[in-house]
């Protein structure tokens, strides 16, 4: 699948948090995916030497790169890490994506051809063409109850704001402003898309068939849901009045 037209530099980055078994294949199926596209991990000091695996795949190939945090600080404060070193580096899109492989990176040129008319993409399950492979019934419970929530609370035209499966361009990081983005969990995917849309910014979703992982396990926990339950309530109640962010 090619992408159609230049988007300028790109700059695929990967969380991961114990995903060793995992980090090979992911960054290996990225450059076949998008050869142009470079690859940032941005481990936290996972206990399973993810990040020295990481250096070694860097060590051979100069499109990976490695940014090491010291200790486990949630997914968005890895991505704000990752965000700022691709500005710093040079780079006009960004693009987050998981390390277990449900974020398939043969989409990716899908993403990126839509970004040429947006200034952000979602990959979403929850709209026509979009699908979810090999989850709980629970679990898509959760997705959907939350997204409808989020959609309802904060008055957006999204489908799948809590989605992990995008691409920004650097200039839409740059109004968002990342000083303010205090999220830690995966209702960091929420505020950003809530500070894009209230920038004028345009927001586009295209579907994608999410996989859920293999191998490893998912970094989901109570205290990450209760996080963005509590999140999104406080943004729409200040929303109605008046003192939108
Ligand atoms: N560096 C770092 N630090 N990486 C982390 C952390 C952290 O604290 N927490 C999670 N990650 C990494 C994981 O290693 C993985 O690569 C990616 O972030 C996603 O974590 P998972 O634990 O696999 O997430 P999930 O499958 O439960 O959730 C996915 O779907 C959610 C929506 O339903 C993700 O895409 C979320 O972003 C998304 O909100
Ligand atoms: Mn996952």
């Amino acid at each position: 699948m090619e992408i159609q037209g230049d988007i300028g530099r790109v700059l695929v980055i990967i969380p991961t948090y114990n995903e060793r078994e995992n980090i090979e294949s992911i960054a290996g199926r990225v450059r076949a995916a998008v050869p142009a596209a470079d690859v940032l991990v941005v481990d936290d000091n996972s206990p399973d030497g993810t990040g020295s695996l990481a250096d070694e795949m860097a060590a051979d190939d100069e499109q990976i790169k490695v940014l090491h945090r010291s200790g486990k600080e949630g997914l968005g404060a890895a991505y704000i890490a990752g965000f700022r070193w691709a500005a710093e580096h040079g780079y006009e899109v960004m693009v987050e994506m998981d390390a277990d492989g449900s974020h398939q990176p043969e989409e990716l040129p899908l993403l990126l051809t839509a970004l040429q008319d947006a200034d952000l993409v979602l990959g979403a399950r929850w709209v026509p063409g979009g699908k979810v492979v090999n989850w709980p019934k629970s679990r898509e419970v959760l997705s959907r109850g939350g997204n409808t929530y989020a959609r309802l609370m904060l008055g957006i035209p999204l489908h799948d704001a809590t989605g992990g499966y995008r691409a920004f361009r650097a200039t839409t990081l740059e109004k968002i402003g990342l000083d303010a983005v205090d999220s830690r969990g995966y209702c960091f995917q929420v505020d950003l898309a809530l500070r894009a849309l209230r920038q004028g910014l345009r927001v586009v979703e295209v579907p994608i068939t999410f996989v859920e992982r293999v191998h490893g396990t998912s970094k989901m926990s109570q205290n990450i849901v209760a996080e963005a339950m509590w999140r999104v309530t406080v943004w729409g109640v200040q929303g109605r009045l008046g003192r939108g962010r």
